[in-house]
């Protein structure tokens, strides 16, 4: 039996040193050294020796059993040392290897526009009221001095809906109205106020016309408000966007819920005023409808027109970026081709 417990240590040990993986390193110990190993079991039948042989067999089956323990011990810091290293080499990471560019998304034009106008409005005081895209005909119309059948109706060809008064604005005006009840505190309050959002018009799509497009309303209520409060307004709006030397002018025009209403002209920025396809060889380019707040639209947003009074303005972000650059179609904006969104 002794004969037999040194040839398993020899073929242990043989074994051991041809294995390369911490998997066949674990079968190897179950093999030998596990509970019912070869060595496990020539130890347990030690009492089976004759009583003189027993102590002596006893005490080398656990030499044996020490000393493979170690060479295991030695064997499995080996594997592992060599299996990291060749973890290390297979994982790695070519650093020279140019990276994946994440698409990264710009502002459409127009919001870049309207940000614009609500910085510039913002520093002079203005801030953004928001109000609603779907309207009544009430407000849209009515409360803003366009009785039923009024012909001025017809310069803003509406979108209906299914519920009758229901409709979507076709102007941010409305809003001046809402602001006037929601901030005025029944007519005791000034008011500064943008309105920035989009409108829709039942129209035939074209290069100059949309369906949908933003308007960004202006409103200033308070006692004393005069027209050359509005003139100098607008003017220092003008300055603040395209430059300090910059002339407007203020051409009458009409609209129901201002009195008097007017058509504001910038100098046009690309030639300076002396005449270009942009401004159609006028020098002037259009920038806002304006005028005092029609008395009737006082009342109707709570105040008393005898104490208070107000101006009013609407802009066109799309026009503005249109003319600033160059873009001759404005079925563009809501066309979203890539190759035109990209460009800004
Ligand atoms: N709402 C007018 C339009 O859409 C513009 C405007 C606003 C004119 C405010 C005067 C005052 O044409």
């Amino acid at each position: 039996m002794l004969q037999q417990l040194e040839t398993h240590y020899e073929d242990a040990l043989k074994q051991l040193e041809t294995i390369t993986s911490s998997d066949n390193l674990h079968d190897w110990e179950i093999q030998f050294l596990g509970r019912k190993g070869v060595i496990t079991e020539m130890l347990r039948s030690t009492g089976k020796l004759p009583a003189e042989d027993r102590a002596s067999f006893g005490k080398r089956a656990n030499e044996i059993k020490n000393l493979l323990t170690d060479a295991h011990t030695q064997r499995a810091a080996l594997i592992e040392q060599q299996e990291l290293a060749a973890d290390l080499e297979e994982g790695q990471i070519d650093i020279s290897l140019p990276g994946r560019a994440r698409p990264v998304g710009g502002l459409h034009p127009s919001t870049q526009t309207l940000r614009l106008y609500a910085h510039v409005w913002g520093e002079m005081g203005f801030q953004v009221f928001r109000s609603r895209d779907v309207e009544t005909d009430e407000y849209n119309f009515q409360l803003l001095n366009f009785p039923p059948h009024h012909p001025a109706r017809e310069m803003q060809d509406t979108f209906y809906t299914n519920k009758p008064d229901v409709i979507l604005r076709t102007q941010t005006s409305p809003g001046q109205i809402r602001a006037m009840q929601e901030l005025g505190d029944n007519g005791t309050k000034p008011i500064r106020v943008i309105l920035p959002g989009m409108c829709y018009r039942h129209e035939q799509i074209t290069a100059r016309s949309e369906v949908q497009f933003h308007q960004v309303e202006g409103l200033a209520v308070g006692r004393n408000i005069r027209m050359t409060d509005l003139k100098g307004t607008i003017a220092e709006f003008a300055r603040r966007m395209y430059g300090n030397d910059v002339q407007v002018r203020f051409r009458a025009s009409y609209f129901p819920f201002t009195e008097p209403s007017m058509e504001v002209d910038a100098e046009c920025f690309l030639c300076g005023g002396t005449g270009c396809r942009v401004c159609k060889y006028t020098g002037w380019l259009e920038i806002s409808g304006a005028g005092m707040v029609h008395p009737n639209v006082l009342r109707n947003g709570g105040y008393d027109p005898s104490v208070w009074s107000g101006f009013a303005f609407g802009m066109g972000p799309e026009r503005a970026t249109m003319l600033k650059h160059g873009i001759t179609d404005i079925r563009y904006f809501w066309g979203n081709d890539l190759r035109f969104l990209e460009q800004f």
